[in-house]
């Protein structure tokens, strides 16, 4: 479903079955020009239902009206935008995921979208219709492959959708960027929703090894070679399995020759059963997308690429799967990190941080980068904390983090700061070991699961995000179907963005 931008001026619609339209107010219910003149070949029939229905064009409530054979569309469709001084640029990606969703429930093939006039402010011009346009594509992905027989009803109707904007040349010029990010969303929002018998760490490593078609470098260490770098912290989650461990590492050198990357470390467990320290039975099938971390990491050197960033940037992917077995390690295993410090391995479950020890280590000293981003699904606990709403964010570097914070708002991937500190340091000290794997007891498992990673960051400025609550949605929201989110992709994408200014 590629969206078109189509000039205010040259827009004749043509009659066609499963032709609608899309209208947008907000709730002062006012049409735009080019609604208005519809409304009148309507005979009044738009502005009759503004009065009559309940819809009162609050943000995401959408209503539909049947059209009089006047005018050429079959389906007309309200979307409310809220009160025009909340309008921010994620109100129209919004819209644009309303209109789809309500559009494929009706049986609408083609979607006309008239946005003459963009209410809000602090929009670039053609912005509103490249957002909306971008927010349609979002809502409309299926991960439908494993279907072999579909109820007609549940087929997506859809096929294409078209603002109409005044601003369509401008918009047209924003678009390639969206459409690069919408290339890594999607991908990521793949790799996670595969079951782990099709994405393990043999099969995730050669999914990244793709990207090289997009101007990539990937290099794919295997456990031998990580044995020879001392990985005893990742190699000793990945004993227990029948795949080989993977590091990935995506360099995307878009920017001056030599200048420091900015790196970005994912955890990449493609299943957590737990290990020795087996999970209960119930959910388990969730931790097929313990990899989260590096799906979105793949997914964001994708953008990076797509849209020629004028950047460095490496991407690091720990990719293991934990299973139980006689070769599995076990509760009080000493592993010994590339790092050099022992760690005594009291959990098999707490293996994400075994995981990101060594990738950061080895991030830290291979390509000194600006900063260090690690994204994992870490500890349950962080859904205990925020829910779903926010990721936790854990940083030694204050700017860092609250450059993060203000970019969540944005791009609406939002992350909420929680606090690193001697205290908890120490709950980590180990009887026999340089440390261990969880804390002394169970308060605060997400603030010792990071300073666990924060052992094996140096000085380099650093932030965790623990994705564990929002890297899977049981629900849909207004332009991620329920499923995986790519939760991520977008905050990061923005947050290079500053780099390359
Ligand atoms: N992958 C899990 C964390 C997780 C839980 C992610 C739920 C998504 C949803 C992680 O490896 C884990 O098992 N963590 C343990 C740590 C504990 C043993 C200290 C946890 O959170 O229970
Ligand atoms: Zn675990
Ligand atoms: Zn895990």
């Amino acid at each position: 479903m590629k969206p078109e931008f189509l000039s205010t001026a040259a827009y004749k619609p043509k009659a066609s079955k499963g032709l609608a339209v899309g209208i947008l107010v907000t709730d002062a219910l006012k049409l735009s020009s080019l609604a208005g003149k519809l409304d009148k070949e309507t005979g009044g029939l738009i502005s009759r239902a503004l009065s009559e229905a309940k819809f009162k064009g609050k943000a995401g409530q959408v209503t539909h009206l049947f059209a009089p054979a006047t005018v050429p569309y079959g389906q007309i469709v309200i979307v409310g935008l809220g009160e025009e001084k909340k309008i921010t640029p994620l109100s129209y990606e919004a819209a644009g995921g309303a209109l789809v969703a309500k559009a494929n429930g009706l049986g609408i093939k083609k979607l006309d979208v008239l946005l003459d006039t963009a209410p809000g402010k602090k929009l670039a011009k053609g912005e509103a219709a490249a957002r909306l346009a971008f927010g349609a594509e979002l809502k409309a992905y299926r991960f439908d492959k494993y279907f072999t027989k579909q109820k007609e009803e549940d087929k997506p109707t859809l096929a294409s959708v078209s603002v109409v904007t005044p601003e369509a040349a401008e918009a047209k010029k924003l678009y390639p960027a969206f459409e690069a990010l919408r290339e890594g969303v999607f991908l990521t929002r793949n790799v996670v929703t595969e079951p782990a018998n099709v994405i393990h760490p043999e099969s995730l490593a050669a999914e990244c090894k793709k990207l090289e078609a997009d101007g990539v470098k990937v290099t794919i260490l295997g456990e031998a070679q990580m044995k020879k770098l001392g990985m005893g912290a990742l190699l000793g989650v990945g004993q227990g399995s029948a795949f080989e461990s993977q590091l990935v590492i995506m360099e995307w050198n878009g920017g001056k020759k030599g200048e420091a990357p900015l790196a970005f470390v994912g955890k990449g467990v493609c299943f957590d059963t737990g290990g020795i320290s087996i999970k209960p039975a119930g959910g388990m099938e969730e931790m097929k997308w313990d990899m989260g971390g590096a799906g979105t990491v793949l997914g964001l050197m994708k953008t990076l690429a797509g849209r020629k960033a004028k950047i460095n940037a490496v991407g690091v992917a720990g990719l293991v799967e934990n299973m139980p077995g006689h070769e599995a390690q076990r509760p009080g295993d000493v592993v010994t990190s590339m790092s050099g410090q022992t760690i005594e391995v009291l959990n098999t479950d707490a293996e994400g941080r075994l995981v990101l020890a060594d990738a950061l280590w080895y991030t830290k000293e291979k390509y000194k980068p600006k900063f260090m981003i690690d994204l994992a699904t870490l500890t349950g606990a962080i859904i205990i904390s925020l829910g779903k709403e926010y990721a936790g964010l854990f940083s030694n570097d204050d700017k860092l983090a609250e450059k993060l914070m203000k970019l969540g708002e944005v791009t609406g991937e939002k992350t909420w700061r929680l606090p690193l500190g001697d205290a908890y340091d120490k709950q980590i000290n180990s009887q026999i070991a340089d440390m261990q794997n969880i804390g002394k007891d169970r308060e605060a498992g997400s603030i010792t699961a990071a300073q666990f990673l924060q052992r094996f960051v140096g000085d380099v400025p650093w932030v965790h995000l623990d994705i564990a609550g929002t890297a899977w949605s049981k629900a849909d929201t207004p332009t991620v179907p329920k499923g995986a989110t790519a939760f991520g992709v977008r905050l990061l994408n923005e947050l290079v963005s500053e780099y390359e200014k």
